[in-house]
């Protein structure tokens, strides 16, 4: 079965292009390389095909969908300080090229669709689930950033995908995914941050209180959620895919400085206003529709990658 994995340098990507590689399948990259690196494919850039250009570009595009039996669609502008700097940015590539990019998919051999969506779409919410089938409200009426509403109209093209022209696809509300080949720029995400502050002996900076939360998820179940979706008519559905387990990032640093037996100081810094306070979900129809279940506890995940980390510090 061949695989293609648009935006297959970045921090996901990357990993389930090892992953599937791993397991038999044919597995072609697309990526602009604007956040994703060809560093972060070393020892498998040998062994996949690698198509380098934007999802917006059509004739790329076109030669990476040849002969393409299942799409996992990460490609995407994103980073917190990055998406809310340039939000018009957000629209120009998360919906515009990516709209693009479903059109060539519709005229492609592909049967399966799998989107990278984000717990962003739920804004700040009082609840995070995705079960609630009638009126959609359980994020509209909060604050939802220009990335939160890219990902949503996505995932509803992703739903017409199915309904209209009958490629199976769905979308994944990743929470906080973290583990080997993650970004750890000021602009990255903050388990890759912290990491990279201990290796480098640095202080970790907490924004606000510390007592802000996020479901840390390991990569290698964002993964194993991918395999299970291949193998499972998922009908346009949309999904949770993140732990139970609620983290306030005073844990998370707690953890860092634990794992990596470094003292290093713990800073306060004012809260960031675009921050959300609380992202934790339920991840019930994972389990029950795809028979996900996450398996790495956070420790267990930080710790390899921390592992990897050390083994890779030019990376
Ligand atoms: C981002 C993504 C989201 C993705 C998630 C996990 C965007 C807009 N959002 O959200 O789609 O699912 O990452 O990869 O791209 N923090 C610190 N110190 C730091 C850095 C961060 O205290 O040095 C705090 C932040 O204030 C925030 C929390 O850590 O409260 C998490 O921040 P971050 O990892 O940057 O991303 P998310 O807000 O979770």
């Amino acid at each position: 079965m061949h695989i293609l994995v648009t935006g297959g340098a970045g921090f996901i990507g990357s990993n389930q292009a090892r992953y599937f590689l791993d397991r038999g399948f044919d597995v072609s990259v697309l990526d602009d390389f604007s956040t994703g690196t060809l560093g972060n494919l070393n020892n498998i850039k040998d062994k996949i095909k690698i198509f380098r250009g934007s999802i917006g570009d059509k004739e790329v595009v076109r030669q990476a969908l040849k002969d393409v039996d299942v799409i996992l669609h990460n490609a995407a502008f994103l980073g917190v300080v990055n998406v809310v700097e340039n939000p018009w940015k957000v629209f120009q590539v998360n919906a515009h090229d990516n709209h693009t990019f479903f059109e060539q998919v519709l005229n492609s051999p592909a049967k399966k669709l799998i989107f990278a969506s984000s717990s962003e779409v739920y804004g700040e919410p009082l609840e995070m689930s995705d079960k609630k089938r009638t009126g959609e409200t359980d994020y509209i009426d909060y604050r939802v950033t220009a990335y939160g509403i890219a990902k949503k109209l996505a995932e509803s093209a992703c739903k017409v995908m199915y309904e209209n022209y009958g490629i199976d696809t769905c979308s994944f509300r990743y929470f906080n995914a973290y583990g080997p080949y993650q970004l750890s720029s000021p602009y990255g995400f903050v388990a890759g941050i912290f990491l990279r502050n201990a290796l480098e002996n640095k202080p970790l900076t907490i924004f606000g209180d510390g007592h802000q939360t996020r479901a840390f998820t390991y990569v290698q179940d964002v993964c194993d959620a991918n395999l299970l979706a291949i193998n499972t008519k998922t009908k346009g559905d949309y999904f949770n895919i993140g732990t139970e387990r609620e983290t306030t990032m005073l844990e998370l640093a707690n953890l860092v400085k634990k794992i990596s037996g470094k003292d290093i100081p713990i800073i306060y810094e004012a809260a960031r206003s675009y921050d959300s306070r609380r992202r934790c979900g339920d991840s019930e129809k994972a389990r029950h529709l795809l028979g996900w279940t996450p398996r790495v506890e956070l420790e267990e995940g930080l710790t390899k990658t921390w592992e990897w980390m050390q083994n890779n510090s030019k990376a």
